[in-house]
């Protein structure tokens, strides 16, 4: 399963330490060169003597007193993926804010491998704002993140935070080790909701984030698609990925019809149905009476790609949804010729317009699947499984 890569396995001082030697060992019998790389607060859980017996490369604790004089540079240029498990908060905080204080999260920042975060803390811990935020942005910047499991937590403790099983986390570095699925297609994705002007200082806009269409961005770029992002929002570039920077309807519109013949568009974002009819020049002064704004339809981006589409494309629409939500994305997914549409009911709640999780209908011609509350990354997973498993069929 791995055999001749190199896997760097960080560990962090938590309780769930113990259970990277089980991680370790099952990487060295699949056939991996592993460098253990401890902090310092891993080896109060763990010994030394243990990596040292069971992994085929020296154990890594500092950046100094190692033959190597630059063991992280070494070891981030040579990595052909790094899995950080147990990941602590204070590892997670470490890497998402850059601070590279010890001789893991220097790896991490001096790696262009995937690297793996598997995460595990006491529930109050992994809830916490700061963690999830951490989370959020290393997601954001392509990172991967194995959310822990629920179940016994040290001191007795009952909840969610408990590391990833050993066999889980191993599944998925081979899932990241294997040939990319999406390598040699070409993706756009649109990610915002536009914004149409009223005049110089005030414009009509949504609630979308961006957020999904960030994450489909970055799971496509690291399954190995070449990604254009169409974007309305200011977020953290996804690594490998172009941005183009629009406000309106017709620029997203423009750029998007320009590139018409990529092999597979996922319009996530928001788009005005309507605009104001027209946009003064001045900003509008306030008088003693009301003001009434004349709207006027916006071009249908996706109608429009579904008209010109070819056989080899494949067009993914979503829908923010209240009512219906499967008839009504099935109308859409029909009206708009579209080869699939996300559905999600944007008055659950955690669901839809800025918040970090989603739960979608992906609906197609041949039927449709449930994809449960998970993070937007694991719901763009889902979405390009489909889209994949669609090209394939
Ligand atoms: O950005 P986030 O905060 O992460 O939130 C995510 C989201 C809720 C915005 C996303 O999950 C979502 O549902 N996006 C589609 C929102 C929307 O505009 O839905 P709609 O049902 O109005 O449009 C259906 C489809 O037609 C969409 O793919 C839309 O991009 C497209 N459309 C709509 C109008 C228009 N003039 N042109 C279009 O191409």
């Amino acid at each position: 399963m791995f055999e001749g890569r190199h896997v760097v396995l960080g560990v962090s001082g938590g309780i769930a330490a113990y259970k990277s030697i089980e991680v370790c060992r099952r990487l060295v019998d699949g056939g991996a060169r592993v460098t253990p790389v401890l902090t310092e607060s891993a080896l109060k859980f763990v010994g030394p003597v243990t990596f040292e017996a069971l992994a085929t490369e020296p154990l890594v604790t500092s950046v100094f007193g190692n033959a190597d004089p630059i063991p992280h540079t070494t070891l981030g240029q040579t990595a052909d993926l790094i899995i950080v498990a147990p990941a602590t908060a204070r590892a997670i905080a470490s890497y998402a804010a850059g601070i590279s204080d010890d001789a893991l999260v220097a790896t991490l920042i001096a790696t262009r491998a995937p690297v793996l975060i598997c995460p595990a803390m006491h529930t109050e811990m992994w809830e916490h704002p700061s963690v999830q935020e951490n989370l959020a942005t290393l997601r954001r910047r392509g990172v991967n993140v194995l959310d822990p499991e629920s179940g016994r937590l040290a001191g007795g403790d009952v909840g969610e935070g408990r590391l990833a099983d050993p066999a889980h986390i191993i599944a998925e570095a081979s899932r990241l080790l294997t040939t990319p699925d999406m390598s040699g297609v070409s993706v756009l994705v649109t990610a915002g909701g536009t914004r149409e002007p009223i005049d110089p200082v005030r414009f009509i806009g949504n609630h979308s984030s961006g957020k999904q269409g960030y994450a489909v961005a970055a799971e496509a770029a690291s399954r190995g698609a070449s990604v254009t992002l169409v974007s309305t929002v200011n977020l953290a570039t996804p690594h490998g990925v172009e941005v183009i920077a629009v406000e309106t309807a017709q620029q997203m519109h423009d750029v998007v019809m320009a590139r018409s013949d990529t092999d597979v568009v996922v319009m996530s974002a928001a788009v005005a149905d309507y605009r104001p009819s027209s946009v003064s020049d001045s900003k509008i002064k306030k008088n003693q009476g009301d003001l009434e704004v004349q709207f006027e339809r916006t071009v249908d981006i996706l109608a429009a790609l579904g008209r010109v589409k070819t056989d080899h494309q494949t067009v993914v629409g979503f829908a923010a949804e209240t009512e219906n939500v499967i008839d009504n994305a099935r109308s859409k997914l029909e009206l708009k010729g579209a080869d699939l549409v996300v559905a999600n009911d944007v008055s659950a709640p955690q669901v839809g317009f800025a918040h970090d999780t989603n739960e979608v209908t992906i609906v197609s011609a041949a039927g449709s699947v449930e994809v449960p509350l998970r993070s937007k990354r694991e719901i763009a997973k889902a979405v390009l499984d489909a889209v994949v498993a669609l090209r394939d069929a």
